[in-house]
Protein backbone atom coordinates (compact mmCIF):
# COMPACT_ATOMS: atom_id res chain seq x y z
CA UNK A 1 0.00 0.00 0.00
CA UNK A 2 1.13 3.69 -0.42
CA UNK A 3 0.17 7.02 0.53
CA UNK A 4 -0.26 9.94 -1.97
CA UNK A 5 -0.55 13.26 0.13
CA UNK A 6 -1.76 16.18 -1.78
CA UNK A 7 0.21 19.14 -0.62
CA UNK A 8 -0.86 21.59 -3.97
CA UNK A 9 -4.01 24.30 -3.97
CA UNK A 10 -4.02 28.07 -3.52
CA UNK A 11 -5.27 27.91 0.14
CA UNK A 12 -7.48 30.75 -0.67
CA UNK A 13 -9.35 30.83 2.42
CA UNK A 14 -6.03 31.31 4.52
CA UNK A 15 -4.53 34.64 2.80
CA UNK A 16 -2.73 36.42 3.49
CA UNK A 17 -0.90 33.71 5.16
CA UNK A 18 -1.34 31.57 1.84
CA UNK A 19 0.16 33.84 -0.12
CA UNK A 20 3.80 33.76 1.47
CA UNK A 21 3.35 29.91 2.78
CA UNK A 22 1.90 26.84 1.87
CA UNK A 23 -1.20 26.31 3.56
CA UNK A 24 -0.35 22.40 5.20
CA UNK A 25 2.81 24.48 6.26
CA UNK A 26 0.48 26.24 9.05
CA UNK A 27 1.33 24.89 12.33
CA UNK A 28 -0.85 23.52 14.81
CA UNK A 29 0.30 23.45 18.33
CA UNK A 30 3.76 25.04 17.11
CA UNK A 31 4.02 21.51 14.19
CA UNK A 32 3.02 21.78 10.61
CA UNK A 33 -0.51 20.38 9.57
CA UNK A 34 1.26 18.32 6.99
CA UNK A 35 2.76 16.34 9.81
CA UNK A 36 0.48 15.20 11.95
CA UNK A 37 -0.64 13.13 8.35
CA UNK A 38 2.75 12.25 7.50
CA UNK A 39 2.95 10.30 11.08
CA UNK A 40 -0.11 8.64 11.13
CA UNK A 41 0.48 7.36 7.62
CA UNK A 42 3.61 5.86 8.91
CA UNK A 43 1.50 4.21 12.18
CA UNK A 44 -0.30 2.81 9.66
CA UNK A 45 2.71 1.22 8.51
CA UNK A 46 3.21 2.83 4.89
CA UNK A 47 6.47 3.66 4.45
CA UNK A 48 6.17 4.84 0.24
CA UNK A 49 4.48 8.52 0.11
CA UNK A 50 4.09 10.56 -3.41
CA UNK A 51 3.77 14.14 -2.32
CA UNK A 52 2.19 15.95 -5.19
CA UNK A 53 3.18 19.90 -4.92
CA UNK A 54 2.43 22.32 -7.34
CA UNK A 55 4.76 24.26 -9.47
CA UNK A 56 5.79 27.37 -8.02
CA UNK A 57 4.98 30.14 -10.01
CA UNK A 58 2.36 33.83 -9.28
CA UNK A 59 -0.91 33.78 -11.57
CA UNK A 60 -3.47 36.19 -11.56
CA UNK A 61 -6.80 35.67 -10.04
CA UNK A 62 -9.57 37.79 -9.61
CA UNK A 63 -10.32 38.64 -6.09
CA UNK A 64 -13.39 37.32 -4.93
CA UNK A 65 -15.16 40.83 -3.50
CA UNK A 66 -13.81 43.05 -5.38
CA UNK A 67 -13.27 41.21 -9.18
CA UNK A 68 -9.65 43.39 -9.11
CA UNK A 69 -6.35 40.88 -10.27
CA UNK A 70 -4.42 39.54 -6.98
CA UNK A 71 -1.42 38.24 -7.59
CA UNK A 72 -1.50 34.59 -6.00
CA UNK A 73 1.45 32.38 -5.50
CA UNK A 74 0.46 28.59 -6.26
CA UNK A 75 2.12 26.91 -3.71
CA UNK A 76 5.50 27.04 -2.28
CA UNK A 77 6.90 23.60 -2.99
CA UNK A 78 10.59 24.69 -2.43
CA UNK A 79 9.14 25.49 1.50
CA UNK A 80 7.31 21.52 1.50
CA UNK A 81 10.68 19.97 0.13
CA UNK A 82 12.46 21.59 2.57
CA UNK A 83 10.26 20.77 5.46
CA UNK A 84 9.79 17.07 4.64
CA UNK A 85 12.89 16.44 2.56
CA UNK A 86 13.12 12.37 1.77
CA UNK A 87 10.72 11.89 4.82
CA UNK A 88 13.43 10.06 6.61
CA UNK A 89 13.02 11.94 9.71
CA UNK A 90 9.39 10.26 9.85
CA UNK A 91 10.63 7.02 8.61
CA UNK A 92 9.08 7.16 5.55
CA UNK A 93 10.27 7.20 1.48
CA UNK A 94 8.87 10.29 0.11
CA UNK A 95 8.41 11.13 -3.31
CA UNK A 96 7.66 14.64 -5.19
CA UNK A 97 5.15 14.54 -7.91
CA UNK A 98 4.82 18.05 -9.83
CA UNK A 99 1.43 19.55 -10.43
CA UNK A 100 1.93 21.88 -12.90
CA UNK A 101 -1.44 23.91 -12.25
CA UNK A 102 -4.27 23.14 -9.46
CA UNK A 103 -6.44 21.23 -11.47
CA UNK A 104 -7.73 19.37 -9.03
CA UNK A 105 -7.91 16.50 -6.42
CA UNK A 106 -9.04 13.87 -9.29
CA UNK A 107 -6.04 15.58 -11.46
CA UNK A 108 -3.14 15.34 -9.04
CA UNK A 109 -4.10 11.18 -8.71
CA UNK A 110 -4.01 11.57 -12.74
CA UNK A 111 -0.77 12.54 -12.35
CA UNK A 112 0.50 9.93 -10.13
CA UNK A 113 -0.21 7.17 -11.78
CA UNK A 114 3.00 6.40 -12.97
CA UNK A 115 4.01 6.50 -9.10
CA UNK A 116 1.39 4.49 -7.89
CA UNK A 117 0.82 2.00 -10.57
CA UNK A 118 -1.58 -0.81 -9.74
CA UNK A 119 -1.09 -0.80 -5.92
CA UNK A 120 -3.57 0.37 -3.39
CA UNK A 121 -3.68 3.71 -2.04
CA UNK A 122 -4.24 6.23 0.77
CA UNK A 123 -5.02 9.63 -0.59
CA UNK A 124 -4.38 12.16 1.90
CA UNK A 125 -5.41 15.77 1.69
CA UNK A 126 -2.06 17.51 3.05
CA UNK A 127 -4.35 20.09 5.68
CA UNK A 128 -6.96 17.42 6.78
CA UNK A 129 -5.96 16.56 10.71
CA UNK A 130 -7.75 13.41 12.08
CA UNK A 131 -6.96 12.76 15.64
CA UNK A 132 -6.80 9.21 16.55
CA UNK A 133 -5.16 8.44 12.83
CA UNK A 134 -5.90 6.60 9.87
CA UNK A 135 -4.74 3.18 11.01
CA UNK A 136 -8.21 1.49 11.62
CA UNK A 137 -9.25 2.68 7.99
CA UNK A 138 -6.19 1.10 6.40
CA UNK A 139 -6.87 -1.90 7.85
CA UNK A 140 -10.71 -1.82 7.13
CA UNK A 141 -9.84 -1.06 3.52
CA UNK A 142 -7.34 -4.47 4.10
CA UNK A 143 -9.53 -6.93 5.18
CA UNK A 144 -12.68 -5.95 3.09
CA UNK A 145 -10.79 -5.03 -0.21
CA UNK A 146 -13.62 -2.59 -1.52
CA UNK A 147 -12.95 -0.87 -5.04
CA UNK A 148 -12.87 2.10 -2.86
CA UNK A 149 -13.41 3.45 0.92
CA UNK A 150 -14.18 6.57 1.79
CA UNK A 151 -14.57 8.44 5.43
CA UNK A 152 -17.60 10.95 6.19
CA UNK A 153 -18.29 12.74 8.96
CA UNK A 154 -21.16 14.71 10.39
CA UNK A 155 -20.85 18.61 9.83
CA UNK A 156 -22.75 21.86 10.55
CA UNK A 157 -22.08 23.37 7.48
CA UNK A 158 -22.15 20.43 4.72
CA UNK A 159 -22.07 22.78 1.67
CA UNK A 160 -18.79 23.60 2.26
CA UNK A 161 -17.75 19.91 1.30
CA UNK A 162 -18.06 17.12 -0.85
CA UNK A 163 -21.58 15.29 0.58
CA UNK A 164 -22.49 11.65 0.70
CA UNK A 165 -26.31 10.39 0.54
CA UNK A 166 -26.67 7.05 2.09
CA UNK A 167 -28.74 4.39 2.11
CA UNK A 168 -28.60 2.22 4.76
CA UNK A 169 -24.57 2.01 4.50
CA UNK A 170 -24.67 2.14 0.37
CA UNK A 171 -23.23 4.65 -1.04
CA UNK A 172 -26.33 6.45 -3.48
CA UNK A 173 -24.81 9.47 -4.54
CA UNK A 174 -22.10 12.18 -3.92
CA UNK A 175 -22.27 15.66 -4.71
CA UNK A 176 -19.36 18.32 -4.74
CA UNK A 177 -20.09 21.41 -2.22
CA UNK A 178 -24.07 21.21 -3.13
CA UNK A 179 -26.27 24.10 -2.46
CA UNK A 180 -28.95 21.79 -0.82
CA UNK A 181 -26.70 19.11 0.31
CA UNK A 182 -28.82 15.83 0.61
CA UNK A 183 -27.58 15.19 4.43
CA UNK A 184 -25.15 16.16 7.00
CA UNK A 185 -22.09 13.71 5.78
CA UNK A 186 -19.40 15.45 4.57
CA UNK A 187 -16.16 13.69 2.41
CA UNK A 188 -13.49 13.85 5.12
CA UNK A 189 -9.89 14.17 3.34
CA UNK A 190 -8.89 10.49 3.15
CA UNK A 191 -9.71 7.79 0.29
CA UNK A 192 -8.57 4.43 -0.03
CA UNK A 193 -8.86 3.33 -3.66
CA UNK A 194 -7.80 0.50 -5.58
CA UNK A 195 -6.34 0.67 -9.43
CA UNK A 196 -10.06 1.41 -10.51
CA UNK A 197 -10.07 4.96 -9.53
CA UNK A 198 -7.63 5.31 -12.42
CA UNK A 199 -10.33 4.39 -15.40
CA UNK A 200 -13.03 7.11 -13.29
CA UNK A 201 -10.26 9.81 -12.88
CA UNK A 202 -10.31 9.51 -16.76
CA UNK A 203 -13.70 9.51 -17.39
CA UNK A 204 -14.86 12.52 -15.75
CA UNK A 205 -15.11 16.04 -16.54
CA UNK A 206 -14.13 19.62 -14.73
CA UNK A 207 -16.86 20.66 -12.65
CA UNK A 208 -17.78 24.19 -12.61
CA UNK A 209 -15.00 25.65 -10.36
CA UNK A 210 -12.80 24.00 -13.53
CA UNK A 211 -11.52 20.98 -11.75
CA UNK A 212 -11.58 17.61 -11.86
CA UNK A 213 -12.92 16.28 -8.35
CA UNK A 214 -12.36 13.89 -6.86
CA UNK A 215 -16.27 13.63 -5.72
CA UNK A 216 -17.16 13.16 -8.74
CA UNK A 217 -14.57 10.45 -9.65
CA UNK A 218 -16.00 8.36 -6.93
CA UNK A 219 -19.73 8.85 -8.12
CA UNK A 220 -18.54 7.42 -11.34
CA UNK A 221 -17.13 4.33 -9.17
CA UNK A 222 -20.59 4.16 -8.29
CA UNK A 223 -22.39 4.85 -11.34
CA UNK A 224 -20.32 1.80 -12.70
CA UNK A 225 -21.41 -0.63 -9.85
CA UNK A 226 -18.18 -0.55 -8.36
CA UNK A 227 -17.81 -1.37 -4.65
CA UNK A 228 -17.42 1.74 -2.86
CA UNK A 229 -17.58 1.43 0.85
CA UNK A 230 -17.83 4.69 3.62
CA UNK A 231 -17.39 5.08 7.18
CA UNK A 232 -18.75 7.60 9.19
CA UNK A 233 -15.93 8.51 11.54
CA UNK A 234 -17.33 9.20 15.53
CA UNK A 235 -13.63 10.88 16.04
CA UNK A 236 -12.15 14.11 15.48
CA UNK A 237 -11.88 15.93 12.35
CA UNK A 238 -10.74 18.89 10.63
CA UNK A 239 -10.20 20.30 7.16
CA UNK A 240 -7.92 23.34 8.32
CA UNK A 241 -7.98 25.40 5.54
CA UNK A 242 -10.07 28.26 7.38
CA UNK A 243 -8.90 30.11 10.33
CA UNK A 244 -11.87 29.30 12.16
CA UNK A 245 -11.11 25.61 11.62
CA UNK A 246 -7.46 25.27 11.87
CA UNK A 247 -8.19 27.99 15.58
CA UNK A 248 -10.40 24.65 16.63
CA UNK A 249 -7.97 22.02 15.50
CA UNK A 250 -5.03 24.41 17.65
CA UNK A 251 -7.86 23.77 20.44
CA UNK A 252 -8.14 20.48 19.83
CA UNK A 253 -4.48 19.34 20.00
CA UNK A 254 -3.52 21.68 23.14
CA UNK A 255 -6.41 20.11 24.81
CA UNK A 256 -4.54 16.74 24.99
CA UNK A 257 -0.58 18.68 25.92
CA UNK A 258 1.27 17.32 28.71
CA UNK A 259 3.41 20.11 30.71
CA UNK A 260 7.39 19.90 30.16
CA UNK A 261 9.41 22.90 30.63
CA UNK A 262 12.63 23.67 28.85
CA UNK A 263 12.99 27.17 28.87
CA UNK A 264 13.42 29.77 32.01
CA UNK A 265 10.11 30.99 33.77
CA UNK A 266 10.93 33.49 36.58
CA UNK A 267 9.41 32.77 39.79
CA UNK A 268 7.23 36.14 39.72
CA UNK A 269 4.95 34.26 37.02
CA UNK A 270 1.93 32.60 37.46
CA UNK A 271 1.37 29.38 35.70
CA UNK A 272 -2.10 27.55 35.41
CA UNK A 273 -2.59 24.58 33.37
CA UNK A 274 -0.37 22.45 30.73
CA UNK A 275 2.48 24.35 29.16
CA UNK A 276 4.87 23.42 26.69
CA UNK A 277 7.99 26.04 26.80
CA UNK A 278 10.88 25.15 24.49
CA UNK A 279 14.56 25.52 25.02
CA UNK A 280 15.84 29.10 24.85
CA UNK A 281 12.30 31.08 25.64
CA UNK A 282 12.09 32.86 29.15
CA UNK A 283 9.03 34.10 30.61
CA UNK A 284 9.11 36.96 33.20
CA UNK A 285 6.52 38.44 35.22
CA UNK A 286 3.73 36.93 33.37
CA UNK A 287 1.04 34.58 33.81
CA UNK A 288 0.04 31.85 31.54
CA UNK A 289 -3.09 29.42 31.46
CA UNK A 290 -2.80 26.59 29.53
CA UNK A 291 -2.81 24.73 27.68
CA UNK A 292 -0.37 26.47 25.49
CA UNK A 293 2.79 26.18 24.05
CA UNK A 294 5.78 28.46 23.68
CA UNK A 295 8.61 28.19 20.35
CA UNK A 296 12.28 28.35 21.33
CA UNK A 297 13.38 31.41 21.69
CA UNK A 298 10.46 33.22 22.36
CA UNK A 299 10.29 35.74 25.44
CA UNK A 300 7.18 36.65 27.05
CA UNK A 301 7.56 39.69 29.40
CA UNK A 302 4.65 41.54 31.87
CA UNK A 303 1.87 39.34 29.41
CA UNK A 304 -1.27 37.05 29.85
CA UNK A 305 -0.88 34.16 27.56
CA UNK A 306 -4.08 32.20 27.83
CA UNK A 307 -5.76 28.98 26.94
CA UNK A 308 -5.28 27.60 23.46
CA UNK A 309 -2.25 29.35 22.13
CA UNK A 310 0.23 28.78 20.44
CA UNK A 311 3.60 30.99 19.99
CA UNK A 312 6.13 30.16 17.60
CA UNK A 313 9.96 30.07 17.25
CA UNK A 314 10.99 33.32 18.67
CA UNK A 315 7.61 35.47 19.36
CA UNK A 316 7.69 38.36 21.65
CA UNK A 317 4.51 39.01 23.75
CA UNK A 318 5.60 42.38 26.27
CA UNK A 319 3.00 44.17 27.98
CA UNK A 320 0.30 42.20 25.77
CA UNK A 321 -2.61 39.38 26.21
CA UNK A 322 -3.51 36.80 24.16
CA UNK A 323 -6.06 33.92 24.10
CA UNK A 324 -6.88 30.80 22.00
CA UNK A 325 -4.45 32.05 18.72
CA UNK A 326 -1.90 30.96 16.53
CA UNK A 327 1.39 33.22 16.62
CA UNK A 328 4.18 32.47 13.94
CA UNK A 329 7.61 32.86 14.20
CA UNK A 330 9.63 36.07 15.25
CA UNK A 331 6.22 38.40 14.97
CA UNK A 332 6.01 40.80 18.29
CA UNK A 333 2.88 41.97 20.27
CA UNK A 334 4.27 44.63 22.38
CA UNK A 335 2.21 47.46 24.46
CA UNK A 336 -1.45 46.27 22.73
CA UNK A 337 -4.09 47.74 24.97
CA UNK A 338 -6.69 45.11 24.67
CA UNK A 339 -6.71 41.52 24.55
CA UNK A 340 -6.08 39.63 21.70
CA UNK A 341 -8.22 35.96 20.76
CA UNK A 342 -9.00 33.82 18.14
CA UNK A 343 -6.12 35.09 15.90
CA UNK A 344 -3.96 33.65 13.15
CA UNK A 345 -1.07 35.80 13.19
CA UNK A 346 1.94 35.42 10.18
CA UNK A 347 5.41 35.85 10.30
CA UNK A 348 7.60 38.86 11.46
CA UNK A 349 4.12 40.72 12.31
CA UNK A 350 4.95 44.05 14.34
CA UNK A 351 1.66 45.00 16.61
CA UNK A 352 1.91 47.85 18.84
CA UNK A 353 0.63 50.82 20.59
CA UNK A 354 1.88 54.18 19.56
CA UNK A 355 1.78 57.64 21.40
CA UNK A 356 1.96 59.35 18.29
CA UNK A 357 -0.50 62.29 17.85
CA UNK A 358 -3.24 62.24 16.30
CA UNK A 359 -4.50 59.03 18.05
CA UNK A 360 -5.32 56.59 15.48
CA UNK A 361 -5.11 52.99 14.28
CA UNK A 362 -2.19 53.00 11.78
CA UNK A 363 -1.94 49.56 9.83
CA UNK A 364 0.08 48.19 6.69
CA UNK A 365 -1.30 44.93 6.21
CA UNK A 366 -0.84 42.49 3.58
CA UNK A 367 -3.92 41.96 0.53
CA UNK A 368 -6.99 40.18 1.89
CA UNK A 369 -5.75 40.19 5.30
CA UNK A 370 -8.61 40.47 8.32
CA UNK A 371 -8.55 42.82 10.83
CA UNK A 372 -11.29 43.60 13.79
CA UNK A 373 -11.01 46.17 15.76
CA UNK A 374 -12.58 46.89 19.21
C1 LIG B 1 -11.96 18.89 -0.76
C2 LIG B 1 -12.93 17.98 -1.46
C3 LIG B 1 -14.21 17.85 -0.63
C4 LIG B 1 -13.86 17.36 0.76
C5 LIG B 1 -12.80 18.28 1.41
C6 LIG B 1 -12.31 17.69 2.71
O1 LIG B 1 -12.47 20.20 -0.76
O2 LIG B 1 -13.21 18.51 -2.75
O3 LIG B 1 -15.09 16.94 -1.25
O4 LIG B 1 -15.03 17.30 1.55
O5 LIG B 1 -11.68 18.47 0.56
O6 LIG B 1 -11.30 18.45 3.29
P1 LIG B 1 -11.51 21.51 -0.88
O7 LIG B 1 -10.83 21.63 0.44
O8 LIG B 1 -10.59 21.26 -2.01
O9 LIG B 1 -12.45 22.66 -1.14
Amino acid sequence: MKALVLAGGRGTRLRPITHTSAKQLVPVANKPVLFYGLESIRDAGITDVGIVVSDPREMLEPDRRSGQPLTVMVNSQAEIRAAVGDGAAFGLRVTYIEQSAPLGLAHAVKIAQPWIRDEPFVMYLGDNLIKNGITRFVREFERESPDAQILLAHVKTPSDFGVAELAGERVVRLEEKPKRPKSDLALVGVYLFDASIFEAVNAIRPSARGELEITDAIQHLISSGRNVRSHVIEGWWKDTGKLEDLLEANRIVLSDLASDVRGTVDAATQVEGAVRIDAGATVERSRLRGPLVIGAGAHVADAYVGQFTALGEGVRIVHAEIEHSIVLERSRLEHVPHRIESSLIGRDVVVTASDARPRAHRLMIGDSSRVELA
